[in-house]
Parts: structure tokens; sequence; C-alpha cells
């Protein structure tokens, strides 16, 4: 057994050995370990207080933080779930409270019998668990017209997380109502207090979608929705909505406000793109990354991909700005509509480089350079930047944002 795990430790491969000869202790004994009684077993947990990290949001801003956004620490996070206590958020009007016993969701409109489900009818029906990225449609929008050197991965790329969502799906829901075949779209509007509402393709609805009730095993939070949100597997964030209070089955779209003066992409042209509903293939270096200082030496370069289309069929990584390019290795398990662990091996020689990732998800489509987005799209882009983000390595190690290179 012995000589086994140490035939697979050897086996690790040449970067390991590295690693780990550069990680052998200089000194001599550990620290001596406790000789009195840890705490006691407590009713709810708690993370060690040597751990800090934490949601960054701006707070020197005009905009009230009811109506601001609160960003995932990429840098810090491992394996593929974000903790919910740092799931990026992005609030309308504030977070409501909100009474399970009296919240109920109303579906009516266009179907035969408009119906109210209250919060325990649907915890007690058929459910569903599926691991799924969300990201906001403006994540990485600092960077279409040049981002701050000084950025690091959690400010720019901070508004994507991944959990598994447990839930009741929307199609089942709407079969017991009696969706008319005339309902092409449905509107979905939330409890908060500015009524946040979409209007989705009833494809979408009757396909993949969920009434979401519970995240990473506990209920939602209420700062992602508590009781029920919507869930719409890959697309834009502000399509799931929160505090889910009614569906409306329609012939047309709502042509809500968050559909018309908000995400909207205006064109060079001045043409508006409108209901962009896929997040695109996406990739990002998580670590090492904007803020970090690296030494010379082997270095796991490690971060995540994922696709509102798809599965991730291949991450590649380059260290030379994109002359070359490597295949990462992904780690398991590879979902559609999932963030996809990636890892690549790297030895730093001490000269400048742009470090880079791109990924290629199961419909064929590659991540694209910044610079081919803006030819399409030109520079009045708020969202859907999913751009190939490049991080520079200086020649002393400091590591800053590279998309102005
Ligand atoms: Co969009």
């Amino acid at each position: 057994m012995h000589n086994r795990s140490r035939r697979r430790f050897l086996g690790l491969g040449a970067a390991w050995s590295a690693v780990l000869v550069a990680c052998r202790p200089k000194t001599a004994a550990p620290v001596a370990e406790p000789r009195a009684l840890g705490a006691a077993v407590s009713s709810y947990g708690s993370r060690s207080p040597h751990e800090k990290s934490a949601r960054f949001f701006n707070q020197n801003t005009k905009v009230p933080l009811e109506e601001a956004s609160s960003r995932t620490p990429l840098h810090d996070t491992y394996g593929i779930i974000t903790p919910s206590s740092l799931h990026f958020e992005r609030h309308h009007s504030g977070v409501p409270v909100i009474d399970p016993a009296t919240h109920t969701l109303t579906i009516h409109g266009l179907v035969d019998r408009p119906l109210v489900f209250t919060v325990d009818e649907l915890r007690r029906m058929p459910s569903v668990s599926r691991i799924y990225f969300l990201e906001c449609s403006g994540n990485s929008g600092s960077e279409w017209r040049g981002g701050s050197t000084d950025s690091d991965v959690q400010r720019v790329h901070g508004l994507t997380s991944c959990s598994e969502w447990t839930g009741v799906p929307v199609a089942a829901l709407l079969r017991e109502c009696g969706i008319q075949p005339s309902a092409t779209w449905l509107l979905a509007e939330g409890a908060d207090a500015g009524k946040h509402a979409r209007s989705i393709p009833i494809q979408k609805a009757m396909d993949d979608a969920l009434v979401a009730y519970a995240q990473n095993g506990e209920p939602i939070r209420p700062e992602q929705g508590y009781p029920l949100r919507l869930f719409l597997p890959g697309w834009e964030g502000n399509t799931n909505v929160k505090w889910l209070r009614r569906l409306k089955a329609l012939d047309q779209p709502a042509m809500t406000r968050e559909e018309t003066s908000k995400y909207t992409d205006l064109m060079p042209d001045g043409t508006a793109r409108q209901f962009t509903f896929d997040m695109e293939p996406k990739s990002i270096i998580t670590r090492p990354s904007g803020g970090d200082t690296v030494a010379k030496g082997a270095h796991q370069i490690t971060g995540i991909a994922w696709s509102g289309r798809g599965t991730i069929a291949r991450v590649e990584v380059t260290t030379d700005g994109g002359a070359t390019w490597n295949t990462a290795e992904l780690q398991s398990p590879v979902l559609p509509r999932a963030h996809t662990r990636f890892r690549w091996s790297w030895t730093w020689s001490g000269d400048e480089a742009v470090i880079a990732s791109r990924c290629t998800d199961d419909t064929g489509y590659t991540q694209p350079r910044l610079a081919e987005l803006i030819q399409v799209r030109g520079m009045n882009s708020q969202y859907h930047n999913n751009g190939i983000q490049a991080w520079k390595v200086a020649a002393d190690g400091k590591i800053t944002n590279g998309n102005r290179a």
C-alpha cells in the first residue's frame, strides 16, 4: 500500500516535483499541537477566523447599494462551486424580506387554469438538482474600453458564480396550468420593490427552466431570491428573476423597462441588440492573476471556463500573448452550462510574459479576442464581453491587467 501510493505520488510528473521541492520546509520541527480541548459542537457553521475572502463592492459610488452589485472573489475559490455566501449579487431595488409561509407564485395569462402555488407546495413537487453557472451580462464590462491596470480578477470578472440549484421544472408547472398554444412568451416578475421583470421565450421555459428554491443544499439565500427564483441555465443573470411571484403567459414580449432601456447593447450604427440571452463561451485565469507577484520557476496556472450554449470542450493557455497556445487539463466534472476548472503547468523564466486562456465549447464556438469583438460590436457595448482576458507578468513578477497592452 505504501509503495503504491509512493509510486502514484512520483507519477505526478516533473512540474509537480518542482513545486513540492520548493515547498520543502527549511526549518526544523512543526509548531506544537494544541494541548487543551477545542470548541464544542455548534448549531450553524462558520469559517476559520484566518479566512478573510469577501465579496467586493464599490462603496465609493453614487449608485445606491440597494441597486449595486458585489463580486465573487474568484481568485480565492477552488473547484467549480461558489460558496453561497460569496455568490455575486446584483439587485435592482434591494433585498426584500419575504415570509415563505405567505409568499406565492401565480401562473396566469394564456393558460386554461390559472393557479397559485405556495412555497410549501412547490417544495413537495418532484424536483431536479443541477450545477449551473450564473453570470451577469455586465461582467467584464469595464474592459470594452480598456480596463484599469490595477484591476484584479474579482473586480473585472467577479460577476459569475456557480452553484447546485434545486427546483421544479417550469415546464411541469405550465402543463399543470394548461399552457395554450398561442403562448409564445412568459413575463417573469419578482416581488422586490421595483418589480424586476423580464420576458422569456416559451421554448426556454419548456426546455430547462426551473423555479428554484434551493442553492448548494440549503434554501436559496435572501440575496439570491429567497424563497423562489426563476433559473434559466446559461442565460444572462438578470433574466433569472429573483423573489419570483408571477409568470404570465403572453403572445408577445412585455417590453419591460429592463429589456428596453437596459440590458440592450448599442451597436455602431445606432441600432440596439435586444433579447441577448445566451452567455457566450468565456474563460479566465484566476491564479496567478492581477495583483499577484510570481517567482521564477514552476506554477500551476488555473482558472474557470463556461458556456451558456453547452459544454466546455477545450481550454488553451498562452504565456506569450497568443503567439502559441497549449491545451490545458480540464478537471472533472465537466458539466453543461457550469463553470469548468482548468489547469496548466507553467515554468516562468523571469522574462516579461502575457498569459491568457481561451475556451471552445461543444458547439465549436471559440472565445474571441477582445479586438475581434470590438470590430463587430463597436465600443458602445456594456454587456456580453466574452473576449480573451490577458494578464501581464512584468520582469519583477508583478501581474497586472494585460488588456491594455
Ligand atoms: Co444580453
